[in-house]
């Protein structure tokens, strides 16, 4: 899609075949209705009263309004002015572009993010803008047998109208918010393809693609053979138990030459580590039935290292990152790990595996030791690692764990400016004890209590040699029931920390 401004002199004036307006309740108009209201001698104000409460999220169309331009005012609701904000902001963009698709719009404007809102700026708002449209025309359709090509969203422009004098600005956040949209494409994309389509073999080819797209990205699959030189033993225990080769991939990021940076006065690099399960059944530790299908989300930290990284380089963003994902399926089989077995990882630290189930850990803890490699400024891992997590957090907000109080500040600044947003939970001494094993350095599991902790103090053992935080998105990563399917998240959150470095 495509994102640009409007600056016509008067919202009355823009042609186009739908504009977005906003009024809150109580027939309160903002500044953009109290134009079109004017130029329309007042027939907004008599529609508020009679027809349209304004309620948040909620839209009218009126058509044909005289002394307007637009061939349609599609109201939107704002809800109460006294609470309006950036949640509110966005909401409101995401029923207009909703409303877009709907009506097969091709091209429309909105004048909603000029309206100003306390915990935002204009280039956020602008920035929002862009991630509602990439929200609204976001379909999948590519295991449907019968595709109706009329189905497809159509929407392919959407102009932010806005004074001339902060066009610029506003320009900035739509390019933002563009690219993270169409990161966050990728990352649901590959979270709604079915385990036997998006296997690791399917997500290194993908990042083989993101690296023929874009210059600056640079790809290695590594395969099986690979990952036994670097001797990833607990990585290879989970992969072993099914016929699907794993993989691990690694990619980099680096800034377009600009002169800016040469090799002396170039920043370390950040390393972002992504949970890869294809499909996790749990192995020999097997799941229950109910809603197993939705284990074929279990890599969607892998998907948002991808999307991220596909942002990252649309952006061309002046800061090196790396990624790195360690992909495999966990199954049961006569090969799988068994409950008691103790392997070695990259580190050399012997874990015993009581529960074949909680795998990301063995996973991403030789991806942790990998990253060491790079000497980063920071490494941040991403996984759908606990259930406990949903327990705590349900689905609003990401687990957020660090021992670094000035990155997790950053990482939770970042999501309150994307409204991607994350909460910290604990990460102390004290429940280390929990993973204590009498056959191995330490267990994979620490019991029912405080479990997305304990998984979070286990990643916490392969990390001491640089500045870390993890990211537990179960609850965030996909959304089940009617409307199943992958929500990007924590692309916007990841997008924005890396922007706010550079
Ligand atoms: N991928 C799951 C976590 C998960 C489950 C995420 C459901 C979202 C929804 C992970 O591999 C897992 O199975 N974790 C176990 C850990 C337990 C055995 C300590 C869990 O959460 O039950
Ligand atoms: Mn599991
Ligand atoms: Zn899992």
């Amino acid at each position: 899609m495509e994102f640009s401004t409007q600056t016509a002199a008067s919202l009355h004036q823009i042609k186009t075949s739908a504009l977005a307006i906003g009024v809150f309740t109580d027939g309160v108009l903002s500044p953009g209705a109290d134009i079109i209201n004017q130029a329309s001698s007042g027939a907004l104000k008599n529609v508020l009263k009679s027809e349209f409460q304004a309620a948040a999220g909620k839209h009218l169309v009126l058509r044909n309004l005289p002394g307007v331009s637009a061939a349609r005012i599609v109201l939107i609701g704002l809800g109460k002015q006294k609470s309006y904000n950036a949640n509110a902001h966005a909401k409101a963009e995401l029923a207009f572009a909703r409303y877009c698709v709907q009506a097969r719009l091709t091209e429309a404007v909105s004048a909603l993010a000029a309206i100003e809102c306390p915990n935002s700026d204009l280039s956020k708002r602008a920035q929002a803008t862009a991630i509602a449209c990439g929200e609204a025309t976001y379909h999948y359709d590519t295991t449907l047998g019968k595709r109706d090509a009329n189905a497809l969203p159509k929407l392919k422009k959407m102009l932010t109208a806005i004074p001339r004098n902060l066009a610029a600005e506003a320009q900035r956040g739509l390019d933002s918010g563009s690219a993270i949209a169409n990161g966050m494409a990728l990352t649901r994309h590959l979270g709604d393809l079915p385990a036997n389509v998006c296997t690791p073999t399917y997500l290194g080819n993908t990042a083989k693609k993101l690296a023929r797209e874009f210059k600056t990205i640079k790809v290695q699959v590594l395969e099986r053979k690979q990952i036994e030189m670097l001797k990833m033993g607990s990585f290879l225990s989970v992969a072993r138990g099914s016929y699907e080769p794993p993989v691990f991939i690694v990619l980099r990021y680096a800034p377009p030459a600009t002169g800016r940076s040469t090799s002396k006065t170039r920043k370390a690099p950040i390393v972002l580590v992504g949970k890869g399960i294809t499909f996790d059944a749990g192995g020999i530790s097997l799941k229950t039935a109910g809603g197993m299908d939705e284990m074929k989300y279990d890599m969607c930290g892998s998907a948002s290292v991808l999307g991220t990284m596909r942002a990252v380089a649309e952006l061309g963003i002046d800061q090196e990152v790396i990624g790195l994902i360690p992909s495999c399926e966990n199954l049961p089989s006569g090969r799988a790990n068994k409950p008691g077995d103790v392997v070695t990882s990259m580190s050399g630290q012997t874990i015993e595996i009581l529960n074949t189930d909680a795998e990301g850990r063995l996973i991403l803890c030789d991806a942790l030791t990998y990253a060491e490699r790079f000497n980063p400024a920071a490494v941040i891992d991403m996984a759908t690692l606990t259930g406990a997590c949903i327990i705590a957090l349900g689905h609003v907000n990401t687990g957020l764990f660090s021992t670094d109080d000035a990155l997790a500040e950053s990482l939770l600044q970042a999501g309150r400016e994307t409204l991607d947003t994350a909460w910290r939970l604990p990460l102390e001494d004290a429940y280390q004890e929990q993973l204590h094993s009498n056959f191995a350095d330490f267990a994979n599991i620490g019991g029912r209590p405080a479990g997305s902790v304990t998984a979070a103090c286990f990643l916490s053992r392969f990390t001491g040699k640089y500045r870390w935080a993890h990211l537990d998105i179960a609850g965030t990563a996909w959304r089940s029931g009617n409307d199943k399917g992958a929500t990007g998240r924590p692309v916007p959150l990841l997008v924005q920390f890396l922007l706010n470095q550079a």
